[in-house]
């Protein structure tokens, strides 16, 4: 979809469709005079009162160049959620055949605009060859004068969108299409595009290394595994000499292992490596944002299958750190290969720590599919975080790590047991990766109900949501 900021009066647009927000106990913009006794008359019947998600579309408006009129309910100015608006007017207009839309922007912020837009008109519909969806061609937000402030956060909410589907088309890719190794190669595609730089360990590397208990989860497939390490550095030297990892869990297929997951809805663990795309997707679009700290995301990648040589409930391994760790359930396999990622990142000189993982059902039930799981060892860490959350619109909840919580992983032939028990799984899940952070400020992000999507909303489609893009980058930006 082709994307631009343009400076005009409303009546001088050209587009198939222009789009104007009115707001509840708010009268229309002046612009719209010529419209009004069309909002009347729909005012009066009750055809549209301004309520969010509302839409109603005027042809061959009489003092527009502009096809079609579209009015946006918004709801109430203060909760007005811009990303979302532009998004549901692209996806229903789109449907209808709209090829081109101008947004007005009447004040508003370019940056939100541009991403609602692009992040609604993504479609996971790649593979399908004969009924793909309609989409929108071009979308134009139009301001009412000229800004280099404007162009840039037009300009950044663009990089934004096309990083965060960069990310959802991964996320989407079914298991086999997407092993380890491929999503290795997409990685180093990007880095090259992008100038970052790209490492990837491989099995050989880990063995050599100590990477016992990624290897144990990967030794039940035939695809092999990969560490993916990409690396941004500041042109300029740096203000602080903090350097920021990312490590996203990259399992492209959790069958759960030997401790096998029910056949029901298996098909959506493909997505289990969202975390790791979610990273990759910041990176792209760190690289050409370029702030000032240095970033490593490290994705550890490996396919949690069932086969001759799976690890079995029981076996012991041994993780870089040297802790041992009993794998009483094959399935609770992400913390496992995050906590080698983990100490090879500490290893690497990070001095902060920030994961995304789809890591626990239990934060599903916890927290449902609205907000992230957030976990920390560190308060100043998650605040920044959470800042930068807030800002891109993306929801957490600060979720508890009390000390209480750390006995549910003992484990009475190893250091550690990789699972806690029934209650409070979301926890002991996160008390378990952060016996690795250690005194490193480490924040954890559990996705598992947020990156993907069962049901379509009115503003994105169905699947992949691309979660933790926005927030990672602006985490860096604004550091
Ligand atoms: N990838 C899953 C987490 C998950 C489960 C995401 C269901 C979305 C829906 C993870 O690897 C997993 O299987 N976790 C187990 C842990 C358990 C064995 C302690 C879970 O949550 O059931
Ligand atoms: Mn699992
Ligand atoms: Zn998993």
């Amino acid at each position: 979809m082709e994307t631009k900021l343009l400076y005009q009066p409303l009546d001088k647009i050209e587009a198939d469709a222009v789009a104007v927000v009115l707001f509840e106990e708010e009268p229309a913009p002046a612009e719209l005079k010529f419209a009004s006794a069309w909002l009347d008359e729909m005012r009066a019947s009750g055809e549209f009162s301004s309520k969010t998600d509302e839409l109603s579309v005027l042809h061959q408006p009489s003092g527009l160049r502009a096809k079609r009129l579209v009015v946006v309910g918004g709801g109430k100015r203060a909760s007005f959620d811009l990303r979302r608006a532009t998004g549901g007017v692209v996806r229903a207009l789109k449907q209808r055949g709209v090829k081109s839309l101008a947004w007005w922007l009447n004040g508003a912020d370019p940056e939100a605009a541009v991403e609602g837009a692009m992040l609604g008109n993504f479609e996971p519909d790649q593979y399908k060859t004969a009924d793909q969806g309609k989409s929108l061609e071009s979308f134009v937000a139009v301001a009412a004068t000229n800004g280099a402030d404007l162009d840039a956060a037009f300009e950044r909410g663009r990089i934004l969108a096309e990083s965060q589907n960069f990310t959802r088309e991964m996320v989407n890719e079914p298991a086999n299409r997407l092993t380890p190794t491929v999503l290795a190669d997409r990685a180093r595609a990007m880095a090259a595009e992008c100038g970052l730089e790209c490492e990837v360990l491989d099995q050989d590397r880990m063995r050599q290394l100590g990477m016992g208990a990624l290897l144990g989860v990967a030794q039940g497939s035939s695809e092999p595994p990969a560490l993916i390490i990409v690396g941004y550095t500041p042109r300029a030297t740096p203000k602080s000499s903090d350097h920021l990892a990312l490590v996203g869990k990259g399992v492209t297929f959790d069958t759960g292992g030997v401790s096998i997951k029910p056949a029901e809805g298996m098909e959506k663990m493909k997505y289990d490596m969202a975390g790791g795309a979610a990273v990759l997707g910041a990176m792209r679009a760190i690289s050409k944002l370029k702030p000032s700290i240095r970033v490593t995301a490290f994705v550890p990648a490996v396919e949690n299958m069932v086969g001759a040589r799976a690890q079995r409930p029981g076996d012991i391994v041994k993780s870089l750190d040297g802790k041992t760790v009993e794998v009483l359930n094959t399935d609770a396999e992400g913390r496992l290969i995050l906590i080698d990622a983990i100490t090879y990142a500490k290893r690497q000189g990070c001095t902060h720590l920030v994961d995304a993982a789809t890591l626990t059902g239990a934060i599903v039930v916890a927290l449902g599919h609205v907000n992230i799981g957030a976990f920390t060892n560190d308060e100043a860490l998650l605040g920044r975080v959470m800042a930068a959350a807030r800002a891109e619109g993306e929801k957490m909840w600060h979720m508890p790590l009390d000390d209480d919580y750390k006995e549910l992983l003992k484990s009475a032939f190893a250091d550690l047991a990789n699972i806690g028990g029934r209650w409070g799984g979301a926890v002991s899940a996160a008390w378990f990766l952060r016996e690795f952070a250690g005194d490193t400020p480490w924040v954890h992000l559990d996705i598992a109900g947020t990156a993907w999507l069962d049901d379509a909303k009115p503003y994105m489609a169905k699947g992949p949501t691309g979660v933790c893009v926005r927030t990672f980058t602006k985490l860096a930006t604004g550091w």
